[in-house]
Formats: structure tokens, sequence, C-alpha cells
């Protein structure tokens, strides 16, 4: 018997296995990383995957260096290699205001001797870490770091990591050797939950997306890197042998699109610089809903011939400018720390700070989270802080300048009891924050459980602001939500910058808001734990609120996210005699809502994912959002081919385009409106 034959044999029809396992994998991750559109389940990909690997693990021969195994990381290195850039990585020069901007197009025009208005691609400027790929014969050879913008360092095995590097290019003409360059990034999403999770562990916090997309991509064991949320868009091309260059930046772009890069949804072609400051204007708008930061836009003339003829000064093109937003981290001292209780008694230190001008906005405090919090930044009352406004987060402490402390700095000290109701604090073994003792008895409890009971997505009591409630609690006219529906004429008519006229509105407003549903009333109970989404899962699940009141610890664990934790909280909550005659006073002044609430699979959007995009007139996007998650369907920020239906405003952009790619059904506002009108919903 000729074994070699039998053994070659079996190598080549794995290899053969092998080598189509591999394209499936490198087709599905594209779909899902670059295009956002998967085709088969994360599990089916997983098995798939594991598949691959096991095949690798009896053939180690037949491991390829783009192979989608690869993305798990490999084992640790002692040190990244150097790797010096064929063609320079360069800068871009800024622009710090409108005129600045003017400046660089009369700076272009003139020099080429244009007098009409030129052509600029406009792409935000993501804020992560400039990357160079080589692609020989469309795999992926080596990715680099900028380093000096000469040379970089060789940090391949992370860059194959990341979901969105292809590791081997996908269609037509692709080029013998190709240089791709690109921002690789940590989304904001991606950036929170880290951050929580390392808050929780007691790790190390990234200052912001930035550091953290930076050090993931410094770790020697790419295996950490394979556990960090990062992306990379691409937005120019280095290197580029066997393929001539297409005449405009766009088409290149676009090209690189097809090979099986993201590029950045934004990207857009104007004419002319006064269109650029329109573009610039339009982002800044759109900047905090965006999910990744980007710290400013990049314009490059599109036309190669163009760029060619204008060329490079020092180490930036003059074809291209960074017009940069207003920072978002300043330096300011910290003068004082408070303490804030809030509606369950969570004690937040809050840190007073020397006012200063952040991204545009003056900030006077920022959150200090908690007393591990306080231990880890080393802060002290007097010393110099960096401090971070981001999006609509609440401003937060990211450092402490050591070398500015000043001598008279003093330490903070964590109250042993409660500053509004002086009631001792507990902390939970293992938890961070220290909650006030005094329940309902703490005045700031009190103020701030019947703030959210009034708040627009729990009662939504039109009227009834955080200042009125302050009001109200400190003259002692109210104490409970149960006394809000109590209230007369006079006694609101009488409160600060309120008069007969607002006073009866704000009752009008109460006598609306008895009429509620299920899954309001549950949330606006405050129930720790509860947020907006478990409540309408309990809601949906129990039908009636006697049944979620009497329900036993199994019944509710079933429930979608609710564990353990959450099911204490509710069952204390219910068990509790106070809370139960609150809600029977509240009942008993008329609140109600339909008993016979619906299971969630009677609803008639059930199972249905709607997508949201473009601006709408009748109402928010959150309140459509609302609206649709009433009649059961589920709405989700991003198009995918399980998407049932895209609802398209006005101004609709990337996801519309997505939806007629995937051929996805799309319906507009007044669609939207029939439907909810032909469902009961009152819009
Ligand atoms: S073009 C010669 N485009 O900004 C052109 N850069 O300050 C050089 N960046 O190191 C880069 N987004 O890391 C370009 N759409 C974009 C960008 C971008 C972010 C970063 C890049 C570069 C830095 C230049």
């Amino acid at each position: 018997m000729n074994l070699g034959y039998l053994y070659m044999s079996d190598q080549q029809s794995a290899a053969a296995e092998m080598s189509d396992l591999r394209e499936q994998l490198h087709h599905h991750n594209h779909l899902y990383y670059t295009l956002d559109a998967p085709e088969i389940p994360d599990a089916e990909y997983d098995r798939m995957l594991r598949c691959l690997q096991e095949m690798e693990a009896e053939y180690p021969e037949l491991i390829t260096a783009d192979s989608p195994t690869q993305r798990v990381g490999s084992p640790p290195l002692d040190a990244f290699q150097q790797v010096t850039h064929e063609l320079p990585m360069l800068s871009l020069d800024n622009a710090f205001s409108d005129a600045e901007l003017d400046d660089f197009n009369k700076r272009v025009l003139e020099r080429l001797k244009i007098t009409t208005p030129i052509e600029f691609a406009c792409e935000p400027k993501l804020d992560g870490i400039a990357i160079s790929l080589i692609y020989s014969e469309g795999t992926l050879v080596l990715g680099a770091t900028r380093g000096d913008g000469t040379t970089g360092e060789d940090i391949t095995q992370n860059v194959r990591t990341v979901g969105s590097v292809p590791l081997k290019l996908s269609g037509e003409h692709i080029p013998q050797r190709l240089e791709v360059r690109g921002e690789i990034y940590m989304p904001k999403e991606g950036f929170n939950a880290l951050n929580t999770r390392a808050r929780a562990n007691d790790e190390k916090l990234f200052a912001n997306p930035r550091n953290a997309a930076a050090g993931s991509l410094r770790q020697l064991d790419s295996r950490v890197t394979a556990q960090r949320p990062l992306e990379m868009c691409a937005y120019s091309v280095g290197l580029a042998e066997g393929w001539e260059l297409p005449a405009r930046h766009s088409e290149i772009l676009r090209k690189l699109a097809e090979w099986g890069f993201l590029i950045n949804p934004e990207m857009a072609v104007v004419e002319g610089i006064a269109a650029c400051q329109d573009y610039y204007q339009k982002l800044a708008e759109k900047r905090n809903q965006l999910p990744y930061e980007i710290d400013g836009i990049v314009f490059k003339v599109n036309e190669i011939k163009l760029q060619q003829k204008l060329g490079f000064i020092s180490r930036a093109p003059r074809w291209a400018i960074a017009r940069k937003f207003p920072a978002q981290e300043e330096l300011t001292t910290l003068l004082d720390v408070e303490f804030q209780v809030g509606r369950t008694g969570a004690i937040t230190p809050v840190a007073r700070l020397e006012p200063v001008l952040v991204g545009g906005v003056t900030v006077s405090s920022a959150t200090l989270h908690n007393e591990d919090e306080i231990k880890r930044l080393g802060v002290r009352v007097g010393d110099t802080v960096i401090i971070r406004r981001a999006g609509d987060v609440i401003p937060q402490v990211v450092s402490v300048v050591a070398d500015r402390r000043p001598e008279n700095t003093q330490a903070i000290r964590f109250p042993k009891h409660c500053p509004v109701c002086d009631s001792p604090t507990v902390q939970v073994p293992g938890e961070a924050v220290q909650r006030c003792s005094g329940g309902m008895v703490c005045e700031a409890q009190m103020k701030e459980s019947i703030k959210h009971f009034a708040s627009r997505k729990a009662m939504d009591i039109d009227g009834l602001g955080d200042k009125l409630v302050e009001q109200l609690v400190d003259t002692g006219l109210i104490k409970s939500i149960v006394d809000i529906y109590q209230l007369t004429l006079e006694q609101i008519a009488d409160m600060e910058r309120m008069g007969t006229k607002s006073a009866a509105n704000l009752l009008e407003a109460l006598e609306k808001s008895k009429q509620t549903t299920l899954a309001r009333f549950i949330y606006s109970l405050g129930i720790r734990g509860v947020g907006e989404a478990t409540a309408r899962n309990l809601a949906k699940h129990f039908g009636n609120l006697e049944a979620l009141m009497s329900a036993g610890e199994d019944a509710l664990l079933a429930i979608n996210d609710v564990g353990p934790v959450v099911t204490e909280f509710i069952t204390d909550f219910f068990s509790n005699p106070q809370s139960r005659e609150q809600i029977q006073a509240l009942r008993d002044l008329g609140l109600h809502w339909s008993e016979a609430e619906v299971s969630a699979a009677d609803l008639p959007l059930s199972g249905l994912t709607y997508v949201l995009t473009g601006t709408l007139e009748s109402f928010s996007r959150d309140k459509a959002k609302e609206y649709l998650q009433e009649l059961g369907a589920n709405v989700s920020g991003s198009v995918s081919k399980n998407t049932h239906c895209v609802v398209a405003g006005s101004g609709a952009g990337s996801k519309l385009k997505k939806a007629e790619q995937l051929d996805v059904k799309i319906i507009n506002e007044a669609a939207l409106l029939e439907l909810f009108s032909e469902n009961g919903v009152k819009a």
C-alpha cells in the first residue's frame, strides 16, 4: 500500500476544505464588519471558524497568514520590529476657524491659478491611530504604525485581529502591491463598555477612545488586542503597484470599498469652500450622535492631478487640511467636592471646578463617580485636573497633573453620614458605591424619586420639572408621589415663577398622566435595576400589575434581562407595605391603564425589527421609537439583512442607502403615521 499517497490525498483534501472555509469566512467577515449586513447567525460563523481552527491544529503547515483564525491573536512578541515606510506618512495642517479654512482655499486656488470653485472630498477626522497596511497580491502582509512618519512599528499580528481590516482583498483587478492607509479607532460604545468593565475590576481606565485604541494596538500579546473593540476605516492609498490610480480621491475610496475596506459613510464630495464650511457645521451638529469620536473634518482636493500639482510642504500636503473642532479636554482647578444623593441613595462625589470652556461649553462641575475613583485618580482639592467633556455625557475628571500640585491641597474625605438626612451611609461589600440608608426619610431620595416619577419616559407630567419638585418638597407640600395628585391650584400657584395659568396647566397635565400604560407605571416606580426596557418586558410578560406584584423569584428570573440581583430588588420593593400602600393610593386617585395588557406575541409588530433614520416632522425619533415599541416592534440603530422595515424621514443618508442595497422595505413618515393610526396609537 502506498501510504505516502494516502497521506498526500488526505492533506490535499484538507487543504482544499480549509481554503474553502477561509473563503467563506472572509466573505461573511466582510458582510459583518464592513457592510454591517450579516447573512448568517454569529453561531454559524463561530462553528465555521472553530472547524477551521481544528483543521489548522491538525495541519499546522497549512496555516496561512491571511487565515481568519489569525484574528484571535497569536503568541506574544518580545518587541515590535521597526518598519521604514516606503512613502513617508505625512500629517495634516490644521485650521481652527472658518477664516483659516478660507485661507487654505485661497492658497490652493492661487497656486493652481484657478478662479472657479474646485471639488473637495470631506471626511470626518477620526480620532484614532494612523495605520499603514501592505497587501501583496491581495493578501495582508504588513500592518505598521505611523511612528515618526518615516519609521513605524510592525504591528501586523495586532492589526490582523481587527474585524474590519480585510486579511484578503475581495473583488477584481487587485494590484500586485498596495498600501492602504487609514485609522484604527475604538467606537464610543466599545470604549465605554471597556472602561465600565475596567472600573468594576479596579483596573486602569483609558482616558479616551484614542488612548484606548493606541493602548490596544501596542500590546505585544495580540490575543489581548483581539478582545478590544477596534475598527479600521480607510482614507487613502500609499504605494500602489499594478494599479493606475483613478482621477479622483473619492474614486480611490470607492475602489477601496469594493476591495473590502470600510469607508466612512459620512464622506462627501462638494464644490467650493462655502460647501466645505456647511459640511463642517452639519457634522459639528451631528458629532455627538456619531458612534465614534472625531476631532475635526479633513478636506482634500479631490482631483489627483491637482493634488500632484500642489505637492507637499515639509511634512504635510498642500492639498489637504484638518478643520479642527473645539477641544474636548481642558485643564482647570478642583475647587471643592460635594456629595450628591441620588434616587436610590447612591452618594456621588461631584467635583466643583474653576469654570472652563470645554468644546464650546462652560464646565463648572464633573462627576468623580465614587470613592474608588477618587483613590484611583489620587486627586486632592486644589489640584490641577484634566477635564473631558465628550458629547452629551457628564464631564469627567480624566487625571491629575501631578507636577502642578500646589502645597496646600486637601484630601477628599467620603462622608460616613448622608449629607442630606444624616442617616449612616452603607456599602454593600464588593460594590463601589456608598448609599444613604435613609430611604424616603431622606429628602434627597424623596425628591429624586418624585422627579423620576414625573419625568418624560415615566408618567410624563408636563410642567412638573426638577425645580418645582424641589420647591414643593422644600415647602413641605409633598412628601411622596401620591401627594402630587392632591395638590390644589392655590398651592401650586403660590410657588415661585408659577401663576394661576401655569398651575392650571399642571393640574391638567396631572389629570392627563393618570391614563398611562402598565410599562410606564412600572418604570415610574423607580425600582432599582428596572429601567425602561425591563419595565416594558415585565409589563408584557405579566400583563397586569397584580401578577407582577405577587410574582415569585422563578417567574421573574424567566424574564429577559432580569437576573438574580434585579429579581431581589423587585421582590423587596413589592413586599414593602409602604410601596403597596402608595400603589393602592395612586390607583384610588384614578391612575389607570388598559388592564387587558397584551402579551408580547399578540402585538401587531411583534418580532419585527424597525430602523428609524432621518428627521421626522410629527414627532422626535425617540417618540416614534416608543410608539413602535408599544406595537411590539424591536427598534434597532443599524440596518442589516434582519431589518424588516426602515422608516426614512427627511435627510436620511447612509442607513437609507443600505436599506436600498439590501432590499429592505422602506416607508416614509406618512406611511408610519398610517401604521400608527391603523393600530390605535395616538401619535
Ligand atoms: S489624511 C497626507 N484623512 O489625522 C494625508 N487623515 O493629522 C494624511 N486622520 O495621522 C492623512 N482621519 O491619523 C486623513 N480622513 C482622514 C483622517 C486622517 C484621521 C488622522 C491621521 C493622520 C492625522 C493627521
